[in-house]
């Protein structure tokens, strides 16, 4: 049986959620004893102190056994409560529906088996009818056995868990009931509904004169197409058990559905008795919209829409796996939010009540099977034994989620190598349905050019910008390119999204991606006792931080092995859903409204495909380096620009003419949303799009006559009253996650990057009070040397610097200055790129301006600790008003209470103790972030090596 859409008031309900009695026995074959717990549904058992724990790996399987065989030791959840199925059902059909279990359901109902289910993520259906009495209690018995041959088709790289993890309801329905609705609607108006009915269960015959009905919003009462039921009659296709009916219509002036204009309409199906009365009702909130591949490129309503999309688990750090409909819904509001447009379910079907957000809220979807094979892909692909399986998972969830209009691409799962099991499955999917195209990564196994049957997109994951870029250019691309995943968002990450994302604006054939991943994982977790925190979650979480004696566990912190560690924390957003840095970059790179400043003037286009710009409001801002603050903004007037499109936009003439006669300044547009939209207040800020108005003037030499005399010790560092630790060459920054899965933090440790001894090697003083240290580095490709010159200035000093890498010394962290400051300084004030942090290969979301920030919040609580709070482009800085540093050129600076050595030194956040100081760092060169835990390395033109660098700063410590 597989859920048609009923609408709760017309169908009977009874929700079976809250507490149930539990117990957890060590195998499916033991018997459950006489002592219960309690454990709640729906809920992973995993995260409610049953002893049984959450387990991480990515593809390895937990433990040996070869498919289809699972260990002895298993699991099993036991949960059993009473029900009281109303008087009033008497006569109709009872049904039990599970919504999610993982992996295998037993059903008893008063002590009697009424079936299993398989399939983690699509709800189980058992008619109970001949199991139940009316008006009388009966005992339901729910029993949940973890491990089983469909755990090997389960393999997803995220947490295991035990439980019913979702909800769990009685529904009654009248004998004759819809079997299935089919809606097709397009975006010129027309709509055709295919309707089965069918009796009871048991194949019993339709009783005589039954009819359908169907309700449009704007069209009213559909008339059944006659001529379709004339023919069935002539084809005999009419039968005692199965009844067919068709609709039509067309609406006049329809308002197609995008994920930019999500308009639904109501839809409404009933079926009837002979005297009128109606058995059973299908409501669906349905979306005119077309979807068709023309060559290279996928269309949604004739446009090739660009997928700016993201991967998304089900998630929850207090729950597991069990997300509620809120919690759905504000994942897809922040999605909506940082411009994403399109949502994977990696890698398996969501709730339904998920696609009913993404209907209304507007996200295109890749629906996607309960299928990873991973470990033992190539054995389970063509194993008939996986046959049944594999087109259960993918039909049933086609069969569930085909009149959503949100959903364009089916998937048939992930990471399963190529098999007969895989076309069998798409073949069933073409029939039944040939509205939308297949995906499928596996398929491209024997090359993009010829991929096998099962996938009408080239999906890769992880591949370079330079192959996708040559694929498309290559004349052999004959499908869309769509990157199923790429830009692995693990720690601090996902360099070069801006550089992708030039590659597939300007080149034909290529059409977007989706990021690796949105959620990182982190299970809020008790220290006092290593369990899951719990749905009550002690303590809490504020800004991706845990709460006190809490941290964000990952694979090992719950003594799981074998386990992949903190290769589950890969998302853009920290496990309480505060956005990570890349959020912004993101948002900038998908605004909907571009601006831009050449010789035709300044012009903003308008990046949407189907929506004018009528719904954002815009304001101007100026910042002028060497201010203190930003101007205040004055309104903008956009232009009527239609989707694709561009024109000139006025620019505000009274802050430009106020611009003092020099320095550098910059323009933003801000741009906020002008009334409430479905994912946001009015006056929610979209992007903030900048050009530079004027350059910076040339660094000029500050004036070296008369300073204050500078100090330095017996080892030739400077001694400074604002300084606890002296400036001294720093060439090693805490691995991100990146640096050490890519290897480059072995090889920098190798180097001996993170223990440098810097040995003084000259010291000389001219009479002007300038002093010029040289030092040396050691490291294993030879020694840096270092050289700083210390010039007195009247009020401060001037350090020049200057580092001579040798020849091997390639592909380092940073070159730069790092130094520490007596006083604990509490706010930082910068001019420069912010605030959201900023890396050289991701720096799109910060703009540049007059930026202020408490210390303690300029690191970014990476999961594991590693190189954060970076800002890229900074000129000057002021550390609460009294501590100011001028440089150079913009530079990458960064503010903390960590040295990179605390960072290096720690596996969770919670091990981490903030320094009274700051710990400051003035890049003249800074690596690249990359995304190398899971795709390419960083981009070359983002990488720091051999050669002679120079950079000079300014420190001042009187007022700023
Ligand atoms: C992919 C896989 C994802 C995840 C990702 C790395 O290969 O499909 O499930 O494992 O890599 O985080």
């Amino acid at each position: 049986m597989h859920a048609v859409a009923r609408h709760p008031g017309d169908t009977d309900r009874l929700p079976l959620d809250g507490t149930w009695r539990f117990q957890l026995l060590p195998t499916p074959d033991t018997a459950p004893g006489a002592a219960w717990q309690e454990a709640e549904v729906p809920g992973c058992w995993t995260m409610q102190g049953t002893g049984d724990l959450p387990h991480y790996t990515n593809y390895v399987m937990p433990w040996p056994e070869v498919p289809p065989a699972s260990p002895k030791a298993n699991p099993t959840g036991v949960y059993e409560r009473e029900i009281h199925v109303p008087e009033v059902w008497s006569g109709r059909r009872i049904v039990l529906q599970v919504g999610a279990f993982e992996s295998v359901l037993i059903a008893e109902v008063g002590g009697t088996v009424v079936g299993i289910g398989k399939d983690s993520h699509l709800a189980s259906e058992f008619d109970i009818t001949d199991a139940v009495r009316p008006g009388e209690p009966t005992t339901v018995r729910l029993t949940v056995v973890k491990w089983s041959d469909a755990s090997h088709i389960e393999d997803q790289d995220q947490w295991w868990h035990g439980g019913l993890t979702r909800s769990v309801r009685l529904e009654a329905l009248d004998p004759l009931h819809l079997a299935d609705v089919t809606v097709r609607a397009g975006a010129d108006g027309l709509l055709r509904a295919d309707v089965q009915v069918r009796s009871a269960a048991g194949g019993a015959k339709l009783p005589d004169g039954w009819y359908a009905t169907a309700h449009l919003e704007g069209a009213g009462e559909l008339a059944a197409d006659t001529e379709y039921a004339a023919w069935c009659e002539d084809q005999a296709r009419v039968s005692d058990f199965l009844g067919e009916a068709r609709f039509h219509a067309r609406v006049a002036d329809v308002r197609p559905w995008s994920a930019e204009t999500p308009h639904l309409y109501d839809f409404t199906v009933r079926v009837h008795r002979a005297d009128g009365t109606v058995t059973d009702t299908s409501r669906h909130r349905i979306g005119f919209r077309d979807v068709r591949i023309d060559g290279r490129d996928l269309l949604i309503n004739g446009e090739r829409v660009l997928i700016r999309g993201v991967n998304r688990h089900d998630f929850h750090p207090l729950t597991g796996r069990v997300v509620s409909y809120d919690d759905m819904r504000a994942d897809l509001v922040t999605m909506k939010r940082f411009g994403f447009n399109a949502v994977r379910t990696s890698h398996y079907p969501n709730d339904p009540a998920f696609l009913d957000l993404c209907d209304e809220l507007g996200l295109y979807v890749v629906d996607e099977a309960d299928i990873e094979a991973h470990d033992h892909a190539h054995e389970i692909a063509d194993d008939p034994r996986y046959l049944p399986a594999f087109v259960d998972r993918v039909s049933r969830m086609v069969l569930r989620d085909k009149n959503h209009p949100s959903v364009i691409v089916w998937s048939l799962g992930n990471e399963s190598d190529y098999g007969a099991n895989h076309d069998a499955a798409a073949g069933w999917v073409r029939r039944h349905d040939p509205t939308r195209p297949i995906q499928y990564e596996g398929a491209l196994h024997k090359g993009w050019d010829t991929p096998w049957l099962a996938t009408d997109v080239i999906c890769p994951m992880y591949a370079s910008i330079d192959e996708i870029v040559a694929y498309a250019e290559s004349g052999r691309q004959t499908k869309p390119l769509i990157l199923c995943e790429y830009s692995h968002a693990m720690g601090n990450g996902n360099g070069s999204l801006a550089d992708y994302w030039a590659a597939i604006e300007s080149t034909p054939g290529l059409q977007g991606g989706f990021i690796w991943e949105f959620w990182d994982h982190g299970i809020l977790q008790r220290l006092s006792d290593g369990r899951p925190a719990g749905p009550a979650g002690a303590g809490g979480y504020a800004d991706g931080v845990a709460g006190p004696g809490l941290r964000w566990a990952y694979g090992g912190d719950f003594g799981d092995t074998p386990n992949d560690g903190a290769f589950v924390t890969d998302g853009v957003v920290f496990p309480d859903r505060t956005p990570k840095p890349v959020m912004y970059e993101h948002r900038e790179l998908a605004a909907p409204l571009r601006l831009t400043d050449d010789e035709d003037g300044l012009r903003v286009h308008n990046r949407q495909h189907f929506r004018d710009l009528s719904w954002l409001a815009a304001e101007w801002m100026v910042s002028v380096a060497g201010e203190r603050t930003d101007r205040d903004p004055v309104p903008a007037r956009l232009p009527a620009v239609e989707p694709g499109g561009s024109a000139p936009v006025e620019a505000p003439k009274e802050l430009l003419d106020a611009l003092p006669d020099d320095g550098e300044a910059w323009l933003t547009l801000r741009i906020r949303t002008a009334a409430e939209e479905a994912w946001a207040p009015a006056g929610f800020e979209v992007c903030a799009p900048q050009v530079r108005v004027r350059e910076a003037r040339p660094f000029t030499e500050p004036v070296l006559a008369d300073g204050h005399p500078v100090d330095v010790d017996e080892q030739a560092l400077l001694v400074h009253p604002a300084l606890s630790a002296p400036p001294v060459l720093s060439l090693w920054r805490a691995p991100t996650d990146n640096d050490e899965l890519g290897g480059l933090g072995e090889r920098w440790r190798s180097l001996g990057l993170d223990a440098l001894v810097r040995k003084p090697l000259s010291y000389q003083r001219d009479d002007s009070g300038r002093q010029t240290v040289i030092a040396q580095y050691d490291t294993a490709a030879g020694p840096v040397l270092h050289t700083q010159v210390l010039h007195p200035l009247p009020d401060g000093i001037l350090v020049e610097e200057t580092a001579e890498l040798p020849e091997g010394l390639t592909d380092i962290p940073r070159v730069g200055t790092v130094f520490e400051t007596a006083a604990r300084h509490e706010r930082l004030a910068w001019y420069g790129q912010g605030p959201w942090e900023t890396y050289p290969d991701r720096r799109h979301g910060g703009s540049v301006g007059h930026h202020e920030s408490a210390v303690d919040a300029l690191f970014t609580p990476y999961l594991r600790p590693q190189e954060s709070g970076g800002h890229h482009g900074v000129r000057h800085f002021t550390l609460d008003g009294a501590f100011r540093v001028d440089l150079d050129e913009p530079r990458q600076v960064s503010v903390t209470r960590h040295r990179a050595a605390d960072l290096t030194a720690a596996t969770h956040h919670d091990e981490l103790v903030p320094r009274n100081a700051c710990v400051v760092h003035i890049d003249a060169a800074h690596r690249g972030l990359g995304t190398a835990s899971c795709g390419p390395d960083t981009l070359p033109r983002y990488r720091t090596g051999a050669g002679i660098y120079r950079w000079s700063w300014t420190l001042r410590t009187s007022s700023a």
